[in-house]
Order: C-alpha cells, then sequence, then structure tokens
C-alpha cells in the first residue's frame, strides 16, 4: 500500500452486516496516534445490523445498502465512496459477495477477516467443520478480497489450539478475540508500520 503523507490518515470504509465488534475494534484503533487509517464511514447490507450502533456512538457516516437493485445499490454505493474519497475497505463480517467489478475498481485495496486458517474452511461454519473434522488448530485470517470467495493474498493469521470440550460457539468466542489483535495488526503491516 502507499507510504503515508505527513500526519494524514488513509479514509477507510468498515463493511459489515451483523454485530460489529470487529467494527468497534478498528474504531478504537483508528483513534490511536499509531494508526494509518480513520474510519470514515460504515456500510452495511442488513439495516438490522447490530453493528450500526457504533456509527451514532463513534459519530461516523452509515449508509445500508441491502442491494434489492443490485446495480442501482452498487452504484450509489461507488459514488458515495469516492465521494467520502474512501481509499481502503475493511469487510468486518460482510455477509455479502462484492461483484467483480468492485473488486476491480478497489484492486489491493479491499481486506477481510475470516474465521478460519485459509485456504481451509473457506464460506460459511468454519468452526462446526474444523470440529468434524477433528482438527488440532484453528484460527483467523486477513487478506485482500479477490473475485474468488475468501482466496486474495493472505497478509497474516493467527493459530489457535483446539481444545477437548470445544463447541464451535466456544470456538467462535476464542477466534473473535485473536480477530480483534489481527485485524489492526494486519492494518500496520500492509502499510509497512
Ligand atoms: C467474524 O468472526 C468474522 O471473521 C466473520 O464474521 C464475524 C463477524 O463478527 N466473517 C466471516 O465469516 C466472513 N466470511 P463481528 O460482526 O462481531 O465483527
Amino acid at each position: 500500500m502507499a507510504p503515508l503523507i505527513g500526519n494524514k490518515k488513509i479514509k477507510t470504509a468498515v463493511f459489515i452486516s451483523g454485530t460489529g465488534s470487529n467494527l468497534k475494534n478498528l474504531v478504537l484503533f483508528s483513534k490511536k496516534k499509531l494508526s494509518p487509517i480513520s474510519i470514515d464511514l460504515i456500510v452495511s447490507n442488513n439495516p438490522k445490523s447490530k453493528g450500526l450502533v457504533y456509527a451514532k456512538k463513534f459519530k461516523i457516516e452509515k449508509k445500508v445498502f441491502n442491494f434489492k437493485k443490485r446495480v442501482f445499490d452498487e452504484k450509489r454505493l461507488l459514488k458515495t465512496l469516492k465521494d467520502r474519497k474512501i481509499n481502503v475497505i475493511c469487510l468486518a463480517g460482510y455477509m455479502r459477495i462484492l461483484s467483480k467489478n468492485f473488486i476491480k475498481i478497489f484492486k489491493g485495496k479491499i481486506l477481510n477477516i475470516h474465521p478460519s486458517l485459509l485456504p481451509k474452511y473457506k464460506g460459511l461454519n468454519t468452526h462446526k467443520r474444523v470440529l468434524e473434522n477433528k482438527e488440532k488448530y484453528t484460527g483467523c485470517t486477513v487478506h485482500f478480497v479477490s473475485s474468488k470467495l475468501d482466496s486474495g493474498k493472505i497478509i497474516i493469521q493467527k493459530r489457535i489450539k483446539i481444545k477437548k470440550k470445544d463447541t464451535p460457539k466456544r470456538i467462535a468466542k476464542r477466534v473473535l478475540m485473536e480477530e480483534h489483535k489481527l485485524y489492526p495488526k494486519a492494518i500496520l503491516k500492509i502499510f509497512n508500520l
């Protein structure tokens, strides 16, 4: 990613669909002096996303595009991002697949966090599948987004050990705690900080 110029932070949008714990964590990180990014926009495809509360809490603009009118909403989303001079997009539990056109426009500037050790366990229900396959380890990955699902270049990963009494819920909780440390690390890494 291009180096930082002066003290200006890189304008970033976070895309969510659900709880938004990664969003909250990224906002807190962005407020630190060492953070190269500022969070200037929150985007959701789901008006009921719990994470949208952080828009009000942290006074960040929010936009909901439900993509019922796919082409129209993509145009509106692209215009919104352009108008706000958004340079980086962090997907944080955003459960909608972005179009090839969208990914092309923001090539190399969209990051995603995924709750598995990619390339293993792409897609949904990762923790259930990890347990069914009796894996010894799982974890989380931050990667650049490419047009293939959960397949872009890996930036950073964190591995955690599966315990005997683990359930998908328990693993999800431990992985999420690691995600909150990993996403800021990934951002520092792509800016060589
Ligand atoms: C996180 O565990 C994230 O890795 C996962 O959704 C959760 C969102 O939690 N993302 C995916 O599964 C994407 N394929 P949050 O809303 O509390 O940040």
